[in-house]
C-alpha cells in the first residue's frame, strides 16, 4: 500500500494532510524517517510513528473501553462529555461507533468498532449477545423482584415479556444478564419488578469480563481471540 494511503486509512488525516505530515519528517515507518509519501509499504507487521504517536497498521479497530459515569456514547452529547473524547483522536477518526449505548450514568465495558458490519452483527436482537449487569436498586431486591425478572416484565415497546437471567449479589444489589438492548431496558425491567435502579454497571458482553485491570476512562484494543470471546461476530 502507499504510505500516504496507509496513512489516511489509519485515520491520521486527508490524503493531502498525510503527505504533508511525511513531507514534514513528521512520520516514521518501523522505526525508519520516511520522507516519500508515495513509497510502497508492506502493512503486515507495519509500525507506524506520527508525530507522538506510534501505531500498529490495524485493517479494523476493536476497543474495550471502561465507560466512567458522566460520559455519553453520541458524537454529539448533549450535558456530558463524549466517550470518543476518551479516544485517541486518529481512533475517533476512523469512524469508530459504540456497539450499542449505555446511559450516561452507566458505567463497564463498552465495545466501539470502525468496523460497520460488525457493529451490526453484536447489536442484532437475532444474535442475542448477552450482557451481565450489576445493579444497584434503591429498595432491598426481593425474591419476589428476581422471579419477576426471571419470569419476565412487561415493558411498553414490546409485545412479549421481556425476561434475563438474574441473581442476588447483596442486600440492594443484583446482577442481570439480557440478551437484548433496548432503551433503558434494565432500569424499565427493575423498576417493572417494583425497585429502582440507583447505578448500572456492564461487567461483560457475551464471553468477555471487563478486564479488571482497566481503570475506568481507559482502553484497550481487542485482538482476535478477545473479539471472539465476544461470541457474535462473525
Ligand atoms: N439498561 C439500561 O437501563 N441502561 C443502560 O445503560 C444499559 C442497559
Amino acid at each position: 500500500m502507499r504510505l500516504d494511503k496507509a496513512l489516511q486509512s489509519q485515520g491520521f488525516g486527508t490524503r493531502n494532510g498525510c503527505r504533508a505530515l511525511v513531507e514534514a519528517g513528521a512520520v516514521r515507518v518501523n522505526g525508519g524517517l520516511a520522507s516519500d509519501p508515495d513509497a510502497e509499504v508492506d502493512v503486515t507487521n507495519l509500525e507506524l510513528s506520527v508525530g507522538e504517536v506510534v501505531w500498529r497498521f490495524a485493517p479494523r479497530v476493536v476497543l474495550a473501553l471502561h465507560k466512567p459515569s458522566g460520559t455519553e456514547c453520541s458524537h454529539a452529547p448533549t450535558h456530558h462529555p463524549s466517550v470518543f473524547s476518551l479516544l485517541p483522536p486518529h481512533i475517533v477518526a476512523r469512524g469508530v461507533q459504540c456497539v450499542g449505548r449505555l446511559d450516561a450514568d452507566t458505567t463497564g465495558l463498552l465495545l466501539l468498532s470502525d468496523d460497520g458490519a460488525l457493529v451490526q452483527r453484536l447489536t442484532s436482537p437475532k444474535r442475542g449477545v448477552e450482557k451481565r449487569y450489576l445493579v444497584t436498586c434503591a429498595e432491598d431486591v426481593t425474591d419476589a423482584q428476581l422471579e419477576a425478572l426471571q419470569r419476565g416484565v412487561t415493558l411498553k415497546d414490546s409485545p412479549e415479556p421481556v425476561r434475563g437471567t438474574a441473581a442476588r449479589a447483596g442486600l440492594h444489589a443484583l446482577r442481570l444478564t439480557i440478551g437484548e438492548g433496548r432503551y433503558h431496558q434494565v432500569k424499565r425491567m427493575v423498576a417493572a419488578a417494583g425497585n429502582h435502579v440507583v447505578g448500572l454497571h456492564r461487567e461483560s458482553v457475551g464471553g468477555l469480563e471487563l478486564p479488571a485491570e482497566l481503570p475506568a476512562g481507559a482502553f484497550l484494543l481487542l485482538d482476535d481471540a478477545a473479539l471472539a470471546r465476544v461470541g457474535g461476530a462473525r
